[in-house]
């Protein structure tokens, strides 16, 4: 239904609603929390959206809210994630991390359709994804849900994503609303101390926080959710100036805002701003949260409050016009459930699922042994990592929050590392080997075993990284180096002169500072159902891996925050006991081909870029083409590079492509000190290239007036 038809009908039922109808409406009650019977009450009351409710049980909520005085249809939320991951019959794709190793925008829009065919399939109606906080320090417990460091990545892949959930009108069966997360600096919480404060100024915000958000929003995202944490020491929650001014009158954003989980609450009993549910209600309202997720207490709270005087119901309204019109363009009153075609875990999405986890495999050293030559007939496959599917999945799916069912037996198809080797090395004619090693949390180790079954191979595959209970809310981490015995692990299997590589299946960048001398290092992320194939389709040379790091790798955990945008300074940004340099850079990734570039220019009158890329190696593979800028002289400090432009240059061999892109001059506009996007005359230098490094960039130097 058109945007305009839906405010009239929305105002129309407002109209008719009583006071308690509306304040019900800003109601979202968490279904595993309150239970069966106390959710069917809530319905009844007329609450606007549950969330964390399946299939069946959804729809005999439905049924309920459907009976009521005005039938208002009630939306369900869900965290599909990475696919429609707490089903446990749903393809799980690769983490948005892994994902962003493709630098492939239509990647993300098709992990995002099939993901909401699958969540429509199973009659709900929105996913709280995507998440477009930036992975800038790696201590962070939720790296994995993010697209990476740099907004400018985050922001195409964003409104990819955004794209792919909601399809291009929201009536669509076959498409479900997205909700971009959490708004706004929730990543740069201070100490990568989940949900603390992020000690930011505005401006910052402005440059740095809010473009990814700017993106999702004129790709049309419905629905934006309250991030938990502070700037500056205001509240999200309470952030006015954030989530309404900035938000709706500069951003133009028409969808609902819903705060995080317990948000209202947590104003009174973690961030102690308000004293009472009652004020903390009236100011989370206020401040522009539309629903109020969790906190299902703001009811009779915000009752009280209008019944006291200390709200106006004008407040109610406007939040309850929100939602109400997006039920109205969703065309939720005619279609409560979602009548979609498609089926979960069909092969057309599992497919998609695999072409996904290939293209997230970034290679990052490779010494020539692989792909895996012909002399290898026999391969130990050695690690924590290579045969755990839970490890592989990460956060977000039925094995951990937030309906963790650690002890289901994971569905298939799903394919591990240790099971990827062995049904190609059979089609390769090379043997397998496995042995565990060690596990993840320290609390197992055999190594001498797995030397034993290394001596017998004529090449290692070492699986490391970390588990399910070393990621997400509340598990930051303070030291990224591999825990339990991974590097003696990685050591005394590197002791037998044998070729060895290692593989990263991580949540997020680990300190493999050791294992970087292996003679080939793959960072693969959290794949996702195929992950493990893809990881072995590369060792093989199916596939040639193309992924590029969307998030820099620092060599020690107190070198944080290794970021590649820094803003310049003095001595190099180095402290003298380490490099000034992170272990891997924002942007790298191998080929097993080569490619060179050459004949960069640029037009400053036109804004646009010209350079040719060749494959001079002996196999087609995929360059990623990344540009930066630099703004040499600006009024206030700006990166020494920052990403604005990228793109993916499939290339056969001996093949050369001219690569043009155009830029629109707020791609050389910085944040003065007034907050004020503007472009500083003057010279800039434009660098191209296959990585963030500088020694793998052309540059050339222009004027902008
Ligand atoms: C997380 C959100 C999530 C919500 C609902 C919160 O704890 O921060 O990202 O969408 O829970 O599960």
């Amino acid at each position: 239904m058109n945007r305009q038809t839906a405010i009239q009908k929305a105002k129309t039922l407002l109209a008719q609603m009583t006071t308690e109808e509306k304040v019900a409406q800003m109601v979202q009650v968490p279904y595993t929390y309150v239970g069966r019977e106390e959710a069917l009450r809530w319905a009844k009351l007329g609450a606007g959206s549950f969330l964390h409710v399946l299939g069946e049980d959804a729809q005999e909520i439905q049924e309920a809210a459907l009976n009521t005085r005005l039938h208002i249809p009630v939306i369900f939320g869900i965290d599909a994630i990475h696919g429609h991951g707490l089903n446990p019959h749903a393809t799980i794709f690769p983490s948005q991390l892994a994902t962003a190793c493709s630098w492939n925008p239509e990647t993300a829009r098709i992990m995002g359709e099939v993901t909401a065919h699958e969540v429509s399939a199973d009659g709900l109606h929105w996913t709280f994804s995507p998440v477009l906080c930036l992975a800038r320090d790696p201590r962070w417990g939720r790296v994995d849900e993010t697209f990476g460091e740099d907004p400018m990545l985050a922001g195409e892949m964003a409104a990819a994503i955004v794209k792919g959930y909601q399809g291009d009108d929201l009536a669509d069966p076959d498409h479900i609303l997205a909700c971009a997360k959490h708004y706004l600096g929730y990543g740069e919480a201070t100490g990568a101390r989940d949900a603390y404060d992020t000690e930011c100024t505005e401006r910052k915000v402005r440059e740095v926080f809010l473009p990814p958000f700017k993106k999702a929003v004129e790709a049309g995202c419905a629905t934006i959710m309250t991030a938990y944490g502070s700037i500056d020491g205001l509240p999200l929650t309470i952030h006015r100036r954030i989530l309404h001014d900035i938000l709706r009158d500069e951003l133009g954003f028409t969808g609902f805002v819903v705060t995080d989980w317990d948000n209202a609450r947590s104003l009174v009993t973690r961030q102690f701003v308000k004293e009472t549910i009652e004020d903390a209600a009236v100011a989370a309202a206020t401040a522009g949260n539309d629903m109020i997720m969790t906190s299902v207490e703001f009811y009779d709270a915000m009752l009280a409050a209008l019944k006291n005087g200390t709200a106006d119901l004008s407040i109610v309204d406007e939040a309850v016009l929100h939602i109400l019109t997006i039920k109205y363009e969703m065309e939720l009153f005619e279609h409560p459930r979602k009548q979609a075609t498609h089926t979960i875990g069909c092969p057309e999405h599992l497919q998609a699922a695999l072409q996904a986890a290939r293209e997230s495999i970034t290679l990052v050293k490779n010494d020539g042994m692989l792909p895996l030559s012909e002399t290898v007939k026999t391969i130990a496959v050695i690690g924590p990592n290579a045969d755990d599917i839970r490890a592989q999945y990460g956060d977000w799916t039925y094995f951990s929050h937030p309906m963790p069912d650690p002890d289901h037996i994971p569905e298939r198809p799903y394919v591990t590392l240790k099971e990827g080797m062995e049904s190609l090395g059979a089609a390769h004619g090379v043997r397998i080997l496995y042995a565990e090693g060690c596990n993840i949390l320290g609390t197992r180790e055999n190594i001498s075993e797995a030397v034993q079954v290394a001596r017998q191979a004529d090449a290692i595959l070492l699986c490391v990284g970390d588990r399910i209970e070393q990621i997400g809310e509340g598990k930051d981490r303070a030291n990224l180096a591999l825990s339990g015995a991974q590097d003696a692990l990685f050591e005394a299997l590197s002791a037998l002169g044998l070729p060895i590589c290692t593989v990263l299946l991580s949540s997020k960048p680990l300190c493999i500072t050791k294992e970087a001398a292996s003679n080939a290092v793959i960072i693969a992320f959290n794949g996702g159902m195929f992950g493990g194939q893809a990881i072995a389709e590369a060792v093989f040379g199916d596939l040639n891996p193309s992924g590029h790091l969307p998030i820099s790798f620092p060599r020690h955990s107190g070198q944080v925050p290794v970021y590649y945008s820094q803003l310049p300074g003095w001595h190099d940004g180095a402290y003298c006991d380490l490099p000034s340099t992170p272990l891997y850079a924002f942007g790298e990734g191998l080929s097993f081909t080569t490619f060179a570039f050459s004949g960069l220019t640029f037009d400053p009158n036109t804004l646009s870029l010209t350079l040719k890329v060749s494959n001079t190696g002996s196999r087609s593979g995929i360059a990623v083409v990344q540009v930066y800028v630099r703004d040499l002289v600006s009024s206030i400090l700006t990166p020494v590079k920052r990403l604005i432009g990228f793109t993916r240059v499939p290339l056969e061999v001996n093949q050369t492509e001219t690569v043009q892109l155009s830029f629109s001059r707020s791609d050389f506009e910085l944040i003065n000190a007034n907050c004020e996007s503007v472009l500083e005359p003057g010279q800039f230098t434009i660098m191209a290239g296959p990585s963030s490094k500088d020694e793998d960039l052309l540059t050339c130097t222009f004027t902008l007036s």
